[in-house]
């Protein structure tokens, strides 16, 4: 970095810190960064997208291959000495992933699922709809919990959706509770939210677990994005089901997640099929078969049972650092990522930055959703802002993020403009729909986001506002066009 660079740098942080003075509480995540994670700054790699996956520690890795070079570990479905040593540390695992939420065995039963997904897919599955149940789902839902209405559809349940306010993107209390009264308790009826937005970093109020439980509602807590930087404790909340992606929590392992369920839940659930290891017992010519009755009846087939091991690795690497010292941390980076954004003002005055959702950090998490503009208002396209950003090495993620409702309450998309967009029939994509929206009155169809966590620090902050600031005055036509395109959440690059 540049002498003058550095300089302001340093300018900058001082004021920082003179706002946000207990930032200066949490340095043990500086020393961590420059040693286990030190390949961040070698590489000068700003990385941003902690919502969609956080980083893993150097020593998180070496202890995993530790562990793996020390032992002889086969597949768990027998009795033999390597299959039993496997079955001990995934044991081990789930106890220590069910002490780390606070939650007792006695209370909660924990299935390793491959990520949130598989877990929400299960309870989406598995739960008892019928004609009288209803399924209400917030708007700020992630696409894996959108996904369960098609169960609950098939099964004849009422759907309905919890709306949003704009600007804040909060949850509508009034509407809700609306919502929550319609429930009829002699039926199962599932309430579905995220306790944090990957949208707009949103925390939606954990006491609605209660107050809904309390209406004849069950609860599933979509903790996904909430886990990674804030402390969840199930002697506090206590609802029915609970999703997580480990990776999102500490990097590694990829491919595990984990289900929550509550014991006093979990008979009400009835599994669409059995497969290998679900089951106590099985025959052919029988044609019949018996679920176990605790989690291996919801973990179907050979679990990731090398993985497994590296999650409570995880789990000690988040706890050594200390999950509140996280969360201050990523408090005091948003804050000022949030101040200093919306500062920024072409020289015309007009603003340059749009943040979806809350301004301030009350309530809300590290995930900032925004679009840049030009100096006459008009939107400058997202994904030619990530093209750049990349260049630079900052890591930023764009699109809708999986959570369409979030994204069309947010960009003010209406029923009419889905309709039109549906009308496009097999045609329609993010790429089309995007099109689709520009010509309905100029309406953004996406937006960019960037998250931080575990091993943020100010200079990342920096070098992304800094980023920001060299799009002051410039226009659609200045940037250049984008060379790839989003389809269905995947990137496609111009040829291929
Ligand atoms: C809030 C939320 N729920 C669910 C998921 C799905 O997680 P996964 O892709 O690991 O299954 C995500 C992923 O981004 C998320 O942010």
């Amino acid at each position: 970095m540049a002498a003058n660079e550095n300089k302001n740098l340093e300018g900058d942080y001082e004021r920082f810190i003179a706002r946000y003075p207990e930032y200066a509480k949490t340095t043990a995540v500086d020393h961590l960064r420059s040693t286990d994670y030190r390949r961040l700054d070698e590489q000068e790699q700003v990385y941003l997208d902690f919502t969609g996956g956080s980083l893993y520690a150097e020593s998180q890795l070496e202890q995993h291959l530790a562990l793996l070079r020390s032992g002889v570990f086969g597949n768990p479905h027998s009795t033999n000495p390597t299959s039993t040593a496997a079955t001990e540390l995934i044991e081990h695992t789930r106890k220590s992933v069910l002490s780390y939420f606070g939650a007792s065995a006695d209370d909660y039963i924990l299935v390793f699922t491959p990520n949130a997904s598989g877990g929400l897919k299960l309870i989406g599955e598995s739960f008892p709809f019928t004609s009288g149940s209803r399924l209400l789902l917030a708007f700020d839902n992630h696409n894996s919990v959108n996904g369960m209405r098609e169960f609950a559809r098939a099964k004849g349940a009422t759907l309905a959706y919890a709306p949003l306010l704009a600007p804040s993107l909060r949850l509508d209390m009034g509407l809700l509770d609306a919502h929550l009264n319609q429930a009829d308790p002699a039926f199962e009826n599932l309430f579905a939210y995220p306790a944090q937005s990957n949208f707009s970093g949103v925390k939606h109020p954990l006491d609605l677990v209660d107050r809904a439980q309390d209406k004849g509602w069950r609860v599933l807590l979509d903790a996904a994005a909430y886990a990674p930087t804030n402390r969840l404790s199930l002697t506090v909340v206590r609802p029915d089901f609970i999703t997580v992606s480990f990776y999102k929590m500490f990097g590694y392992p990829t491919g595990v997640g984990a289900l929550l369920i509550r014991r006093s839940t979990f008979p009400k659930l009835s599994r669409p099929w059995f497969g290998g290891g679900t089951v106590d017992f099985a025959s052919v010519q029988g044609q019949a078969h018996v679920l176990s009755r605790n989690e291996a009846a919801f973990e179907d087939g050979t679990l990731n049972y090398l993985s497994i091991p590296a999650v409570e690795i995880g789990l000690r690497h988040i706890q050594a650092i200390g999950i509140d010292l996280i969360s201050e941390r990523v408090r005091c980076l948003t804050g000022w990522m949030l101040d200093e954004l919306l500062a920024l003002r072409h020289g015309n005055g007009h603003p340059m930055v749009r943040v979806y959702g809350p301004t301030t950090t009350e309530a809300r998490g590290g995930t900032l959703t925004l679009n840049l503009y030009d100096p006459q208002g008009h939107l400058l396209d997202y994904r030619r802002v990530e093209e750049l950003a990349g260049k630079k090495g900052i890591s930023l993620r764009s699109g809708c993020f999986c959570n369409p409702g979030v994204g069309e309450i947010a960009e003010g998309l209406t029923e009419d403009d889905m309709r039109a967009a549906l009308a496009l029939g097999s045609e329609v994509n993010l790429r089309t729909f995007a099109r689709l929206m520009e010509n309905r009155g100029h309406k953004s169809a996406g937006a960019i986001r960037a998250s931080v966590g575990l091993v943020s620090n100010f200079a990342d902050i920096w070098r992304l506002l800094q980023f920001v600031a060299d799009f002051r005055d410039q226009t659609s036509l200045a940037i250049g066009a984008v060379t790839f395109d989003i389809e269905s959440c995947r990137i496609i690059r111009d040829g291929s």
